[in-house]
């Protein structure tokens, strides 16, 4: 039995039963609008969304596919205004294009997927009545895309391992890849993961070094010829032609939205792996910590450990020193210990001894980026190596293997960190790691939140301790766990992805691929007082969709819905959902903002 409007301050909203509706579902009383969807021009000349004669270059002046992490900034003298950066993770080719032959796509299909892949820059107005929608034409929209220039920055620029024929000096990329998830920064830029590049570069089986064959594996990339086939428009994507060009993807990318002349960097120092949140903070001198999820089934989390202060004050001197802070520091990784008995923990979920799933762990140090150079602290390999082949670096530092950690964030109330954990189903099967206390159950469906404390709550600490806030799942399911908080009284939640945390200090969860049986959606929960562990569901996603970058500010919430439709055999005339524009329409990737429909704060 649900409270209705009752729970805790930011969460008294009567929660929405999960569904299969193919529509975006909100709470009574709740109202809500599309910021921008796919297609729509967002640069001076770029044409109406005509999904039937779309071109690459109309595409490289609307909003891209498949929108993800989300970041909204102020934007200073301009009422109700705010800056909007988007992912756009990946492109959808059998939802874009009618009759796509993914064995033949045209060079134009291909040239449209570039354009659709990246980030984009747009300025969002809030409507009178209370929904945000996207400006046309503003000076800083901006498009990023698979042919924007990137700068590699810091103890991985220019190394043999990123030299390529077309960049000789290892320094300047085309392109950004499968933008998940990210984070802004608290000196005004935005940080964005790159993912799942492995899919994009063909011919790994080909490959008969050693080495390099087992850098290719470890990072997945397998098989011939590529999903898309880009390796036939343009050689970088041809491990055999260009054998390092895939050394240049899977970072963490920075973007300043406020100069839209300035050229982004991928940051080295924060490690190459299936990069998602980036979410900073400062420890108590002003040196930013970031932490970061590789999101694969037995893959690690990390940290960053800036060398360097932030600088305060609007200046331009302090504003190109803020932009130097993620090219100083040391990596970590994670290794957690359980302290329960030994044999307690047996793959069921259920709860050790001691009553809760929690433990210690500690920051392993991988390289250290100085001024004067790079120090690796892994034995048998180079610094150059632990920035470009990380997951190597943390296997052989002991790192503790976690079921899917993708999205990472630190309280801003209480300096906690939530780790969300989206699902291992490979957890226990022969030949692969058993649980342990922080991933306890085999065959992993549904997912876990852990929440991090670092010793002496110093972001920069080598130790800290741990406990799971939440075991995802059915609440009926004896195998789940709401912080202890009575089970009878919260939504079910399966395979948390993106967390971000509203202005009272509440955790906001979105969740990709809900096997529940019912749609993904957006929750809410409190972590602190009487009502921490009080989960509740915010809204629901049209058919096929996943949750990503949720924002909870006072009085909106923005969400991405991606991929809505993307149901297998689907296709633009066989069509999965209806979502947004009706029957007959294309489907559309879409930014939606969620507000009271009288005006007052979310959940209040
Ligand atoms: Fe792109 Fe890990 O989700
Ligand atoms: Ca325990
Ligand atoms: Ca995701
Ligand atoms: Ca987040």
């Amino acid at each position: 039995k649900h409270h209705g409007g009752d729970g805790a301050r930011g969460l008294r909203f009567a929660p929405v039963a999960p569904n299969t509706d193919d529509r975006v579902t909100v709470p009574e009383g709740y109202a809500q609008n599309l910021v921008i969807s796919w297609g729509e021009p967002i640069l001076r000349g770029a044409p109406d969304f005509d999904p039937e004669r779309q071109s690459a270059k109309a595409q490289a002046g609307q909003f891209g596919y498949n929108n993800d992490f989300l970041s909204l900034l102020p934007l200073r003298g301009e009422r109700c205004r705010q800056l909007l950066v988007a992912n756009h993770e990946y492109t959808d080719e059998i939802l874009m294009f009618r009759d796509y032959d993914d064995q033949r796509p045209t060079r134009e299909q291909v040239e449209i997927a570039w354009a659709a892949h990246g980030l984009s820059v747009v300025v969002v107005e809030e409507e009178h009545r209370g929904g945000l929608r996207a400006v046309r034409r503003h000076q800083l929209n901006r498009r990023l895309t698979v042919t924007s220039e990137f700068r590699l920055s810091g103890p991985a620029a220019g190394s043999e391992l990123v030299r390529t024929k077309a960049d000789p000096h290892g320094t300047t990329v085309l392109g950004t890849l499968n933008n998940c998830s990210g984070g802004t920064t608290p000196w005004g830029t935005t940080l964005h993961g790159e993912e799942n590049f492995n899919q994009y570069f063909a011919n790994a089986e080909k490959v008969t070094d050693p080495d390099r064959a087992a850098r290719l594996k470890r990072y997945g990339v397998v098989g011939g010829a590529s999903e898309r086939r880009w390796e036939e428009f343009d050689e970088r994507f041809d491990l055999l032609k260009e054998p390092n060009e895939i050394n240049r993807f899977g970072y963490v990318v920075e973007l300043d939205p406020y100069d839209p002349g300035s050229t982004p960097r991928k940051r080295t120092a924060l490690g190459r792996f299936k990069h998602e949140g980036a979410q900073p903070r400062l420890t108590r001198d002003g040196r930013p910590v970031v932490y970061l999820g590789d999101d694969e089934k037995f893959d690690y989390f990390y940290k960053f450990v800036s060398a360097k202060r932030m600088r305060h004050g609007g200046g331009r001197a302090a504003h190109a020193h803020n932009l130097t802070l993620l090219d100083e520091g040391t990596l970590y990784v994670a290794k957690l210990t359980g302290d329960s008995p030994a044999g307690s923990i047996d793959g069921s979920g259920k709860l050790p001894a001691d009553g809760e799933f929690d433990g210690g762990g500690e920051w392993i140090p991988l390289a250290t980026a100085g001024p004067e150079g790079a120090v690796s602290h892994v034995e048998g390999m180079s610094a150059e190596e632990v920035y470009v082949f990380t997951r190597f670096a943390a296997d052989k530092a002991g790192a503790t293997k976690m079921d899917r950690p993708e999205d990472i964030e630190p309280s801003p109330k209480t300096g906690k960190v939530y780790v969300a954990l989206t699902n291992n189903t490979d957890r226990g099967k022969e030949g692969k790691a058993g649980p342990d206390e922080a991933n306890p159950r085999n065959l992993n469906k549904h997912g876990q939140i852990l929440e991090l404390t670092e010793h002496r709550e110093r972001p920069e600490a080598t130790r800290f301790a741990w406990s799971l806030f939440l075991v995802a799942g059915d609440p009926e399911d004896p195998a789940t766990y709401f912080a202890g908080f009575p089970k009878d009284r919260v939504s079910p939640i399966s395979c948390p992805d993106n967390v971000a945390f509203d202005p009272h200090g509440n955790l906001w969860i979105s969740t990709d691929g809900n096997a529940l049986g019912t749609h993904d959606g957006l929750f809410g929960v409190a972590t602190r007082g009487e009502r921490r562990g009080e989960l509740k569901q915010f809204l629901t996603m049209p058919k096929g969709a996943e949750t990503c970058g949720p924002l909870v500010q006072d009085r909106h919430v923005l969400v991405s819905v991606q991929h809505p439709g993307e149901v297998d055999g689907a296709t633009v005339d066989k069509p999965a959902s209806q979502w947004p524009d009706g029957p007959g329409s294309y489907v559309r990737p879409s930014v939606v903002s969620v507000w009271r429909a009288d005006g007052r704060g979310i959940g209040v």
